[in-house]
């Protein structure tokens, strides 16, 4: 018997709620922690299945893994298994993040392929250019991608598109390696800068953390060390466009406000009254009176607008009055969504990279499907300015990313179940 979530539209969000750690941080932390032999301690872990399965897959690796609340310890042997084609890793999309660490490490990794996903297609390509010019020979065999060096140096690297997990790999990798090593047109998300911190917090030598060029000095070894994962800005993201779409007041703790600030000025511009509090996990306040106003958004690597918010930012303009345009650079599947939102009433097209959305008063309630985490979080928002009940299901997707969702939304005042289908 699977669940699913009922969803009963029309409340306003009022409250506050507070966001734990990035899983699309947690999961590249636990991979560095391969680099060095000892015990490392992650805390603010948040309570999704993507974790307990990098612990698992971490543990074939040879580690022993703690899991205990938010904290997580990983205690790493001198002698690592190079072989990531164990189950929990075929079933872990980033999976792939061990390969920079084990090739740094071992200099050899087997590291099962992540499977398709909904939301298109997800090359591999830079992150073997990155390591072959590290020094690394890289080949897919047996549904596995397979790198061996013997030995990493420093290199220049350009990157085509500054891609979040082969900045990862390329950076996990080059900070073992002989020399120095400078990824040019790297990724400049926060996730990336809280990977930098830890890995110099571990001994290594990275300039740049944050800017489109990181320079690093490869040292001969890494040693453990303590760091708290930085808060989840797509989760924050996600209770600021609900508070809009409802015309709610929220006020979100736990996240840097201003790893939001493209998302909270394009709130603003929608008519929410934005409160940013300053301090690293001190969060925001959005409050909307009356409809919101379309607005357009156009994804791209930060600091532009992420395509992980697209979703909410398409459901935001569903219920906006006038016209929005939304243009998605990074993933061509993520529009599949728009026709679940077309059954809760969205008056959407699409045209290629673009979606058309016409703004109407009032969403209906329909049984719709969730294909991925962020397109199954936008769903339920939709739902929450439906007429009736919206039933959600595939929810075992938006739990991958959003620990406690019902229960946070039924603290902010939606009506909310989750229900056996
Ligand atoms: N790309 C290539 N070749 C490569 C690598 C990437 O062409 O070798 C392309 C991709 O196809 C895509 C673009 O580059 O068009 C960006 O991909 P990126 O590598 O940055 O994405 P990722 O590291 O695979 C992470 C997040 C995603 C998020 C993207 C973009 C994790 C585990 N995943 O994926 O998060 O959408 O960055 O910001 O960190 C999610 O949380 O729901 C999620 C999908």
């Amino acid at each position: 018997m699977s669940e699913h979530f009922r969803v009963h539209g029309g409340a306003r969000l009022v409250g506050e709620v507070d966001v734990v750690g990035a899983k699309n941080s947690v999961l590249k932390l636990m991979a560095a922690a391969l680099l060095a032999e000892g015990t490392t301690t992650l805390t603010n872990c948040p309570d999704i299945l993507d974790v307990p399965l990098m612990a698992d897959a971490l543990r074939s690796l040879g580690c022993e893994v703690e899991l205990e609340g938010d904290v997580a310890r990983i205690t790493t042997p001198a002698e690592l298994s190079y072989h990531a084609d164990s189950e929990a890793m075929g079933k872990l999309r980033a999976s792939i993040c061990v390969l920079g660490p084990l090739v740094g490490r071992c200099k050899r990794a087997v590291v099962a392929l992540p499977g398709g996903d909904a939301i298109g297609s997800r090359p591999l390509d830079m992150h073997q250019s990155g390591l072959e010019k590290l020094g690394a020979k890289t080949w897919i065999e047996h549904g596995c991608i397979v790198a061996e060096a013997e030995g990493l140096h420093g290199a220049q690297i350009w990157l085509d598109f500054p891609s979040m997990g082969a900045t990862e790999n390329i950076l996990m990798a080059a900070v073992l390696a002989n020399g120095t090593t400078v990824i040019d047109n790297a990724a400049r998300e926060p996730e990336i800068i809280d990977l930098c911190l830890m890995l110099t917090q571990m001994g290594a030598r990275i300039e740049g953390a944050g800017t489109s060029t990181l320079t690093v000095h490869g040292v001969t070894e890494l040693k453990p060390t303590e760091h708290r994962v930085i808060g989840d800005r797509i989760v924050g993201a996600t209770w600021g466009f609900a508070a809009a779409m409802t015309r709610g007041d929220v006020r979100v703790r736990g996240v840097n406000p201003h790893h939001l600030d493209l998302v909270l000025e394009k709130l603003r511009m929608a008519g929410a009254e934005v409160t940013v509090y300053e301090g690293e996990d001190e969060g925001f306040r959005v409050v909307m009176d009356g409809r919101p106003k379309a607005v357009d958004f156009v994804t791209l690597p930060y600091p532009g607008f992420a395509t992980d918010n697209q979703p909410f930012a398409i459901a935001l303009s569903a219920v906006s009055e006038g016209t929005s345009m939304i243009t998605e650079n990074l993933f061509e599947a993520r529009f599949r969504f728009i026709d679940e939102m077309i059954r809760l009433g969205a008056d959407a097209r699409t045209d290629g990279h673009h979606a058309v959305i016409r703004g109407v008063e009032q969403l209906s309630s329909a049984p719709v499907w969730a294909s991925d985490i962020r397109a199954g979080a936008g769903l339920v928002l939709a739902g929450l300015c439906a007429d009736g009940a919206t039933e959600v299901y595939e929810i075992f997707h938006i739990e991958r990313g959003y620990p406690g969702f019902v229960e946070n939304l039924r603290k902010l005042g939606a009506d909310v179940e989750r229900v056996s289908s």
